[in-house]
């Protein structure tokens, strides 16, 4: 491997998964990488390993810096598999070495792979491991992305390693912010956030707020998946708190939906015109030809959402459904809901989604509309009128 050097003496060992399509049900067309670092002082430090699948790699790449007896310490800043299953591997190599990880992570991790692990220190935030020159310091975490997380920060080198935080699902050869297109960088990077992030957004406010607070310079961002961010590490901080206080939230209209015989997409299409007739712009998403996590993504920066659906036995069509199941857990802040559908017999799926909705606590708009079988043209124009009138709501 090409030695891949953030500051003297601290080095990417990770590994770069390029055919991964899929995490946890967010499309991931881009692959992505299991970032971790090895950092050499007169001690030597492991931070994070990868997923098993790559073990072997990323001890081939540790291999070439040194021998796994000379680690003396691993750092496990989240217990996700996609950054600690190969641990079991790694900890039996460098058996020399301490583990640490918070108490939550002990715990963890102790439920994951058993109980070898109980050998592991736990740390709290503030907690200082010197190398030598170098000093490692530890800031708790919690729920960015899981209970246990953790952030690892190398004072002398202002080299913050945030875990999932701050991270991008994509695979490239280039290792840093400047190797790669800016505009691909912050697409993917907006994408994690909105699919991974976006439901811990008050605490990623705080902990933003809590870091600057404690005045520490900050050179490079090393996070666990995508690129390091070194040339402009304050532009992802930055863009993070815009997404999570709805700063970056824009007068949009996202028309998400789904049809059995065309009558609900007629619908979307009128209410879309009607939006854009206004000069605000809308975007229509047909949810079995778009995959969500991309339409979760447009949402992330959108002030209204509407969602249609035609009726199915009662209730909604499936897809909408699922969407609706997964937009609810994501809870996106800054939000307007709107419901609308079509449908033959009694109808239901309207008030099926606001149920939902209600019950996630989503700001939900009235009124609403509901059209029986096959739009007429007199219909369609209310679909527009509808479309006017929800641009009012975004002048409130
Ligand atoms: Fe990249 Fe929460 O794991």
């Amino acid at each position: 491997m090409v030695k891949v050097t953030l500051k003297d003496g601290i080095y990417w060992v990770g590994v770069v998964d390029w055919n991964l399509r899929d995490f946890h049900d967010y499309v991931t067309r881009r692959g992505s990488s299991y970032n971790a670092y090895l950092i050499q002082d007169e001690k030597t430090a492991l931070v994070d390993t990868v997923k098993a699948a790559f073990c072997n790699e990323l001890v081939n790449h540790v291999s070439e810096l040194t021998s796994f007896e000379k680690i003396d310490y691993v750092i496990v800043n989240h217990v996700e598999m996609d950054h600690s299953s190969s641990l079991p591997i790694i900890a039996k190599l460098a058996k020399n070495a301490k583990i640490y990880a918070t108490a939550r992570g002990k715990e963890e991790l102790i439920k994951h792979y058993g109980k070898e692990f109980e050998r592991i220190e736990p740390v709290k935030s503030g907690d200082k491991i010197s190398l030598g020159k170098k000093t490692l310091t530890f800031l708790e975490a919690p729920m960015l992305h899981w209970p246990d997380s953790m952030f690892t920060y190398v004072i002398e080198d202002k080299v913050l390693m945030p875990n999932d935080a701050f991270g991008q699902h994509l695979a490239s050869s280039g290792r840093f912010d400047d190797e790669v297109d800016p505009e691909i960088l912050m697409e993917e990077a907006i994408t994690y956030y909105s699919n991974i992030l976006t439901p811990f957004a008050p605490l990623i406010v705080k902990k933003i707020q809590e870091v600057v607070a404690m005045n520490i310079p900050i050179e490079m961002i090393a996070p666990s998946h995508g690129i390091i961010w070194r040339k402009d590490p304050m532009k992802i901080v930055n863009a993070y708190m815009d997404w999570s206080t709805g700063k970056s939230v824009k007068n949009e209209v996202v028309i998400v939906f789904d049809t059995m015989w065309d009558s609900t997409n007629k619908m979307a299409r009128a209410i879309g015109d009607g939006i854009a007739s206004q000069g605000i712009e809308v975007k229509l998403f047909k949810l079995r030809a778009t995959e969500s996590a991309d339409i979760v993504t447009e949402i992330t920066n959108s002030k209204i959402v509407l969602v249609g659906s035609p009726t199915l036995n009662n209730g909604m069509f499936p897809p909408v459904s699922k969407f609706l199941t997964y937009i609810t857990g994501l809870k996106p802040k800054s939000k307007q809901w709107g419901f609308f559908g079509s449908f033959g017999w009694g109808g239901g799926a309207v008030r099926s989604m606001i149920k939902i909705a209600k019950e996630a606590g989503f700001d939900v708009m009235e009124p609403t509309i509901e059209l029986k079988w096959v739009p007429t043209e007199e219909e369609l124009k209310k679909c527009f009128d509808y479309g006017v009138q929800i641009v009012q709501k975004l002048k409130t």
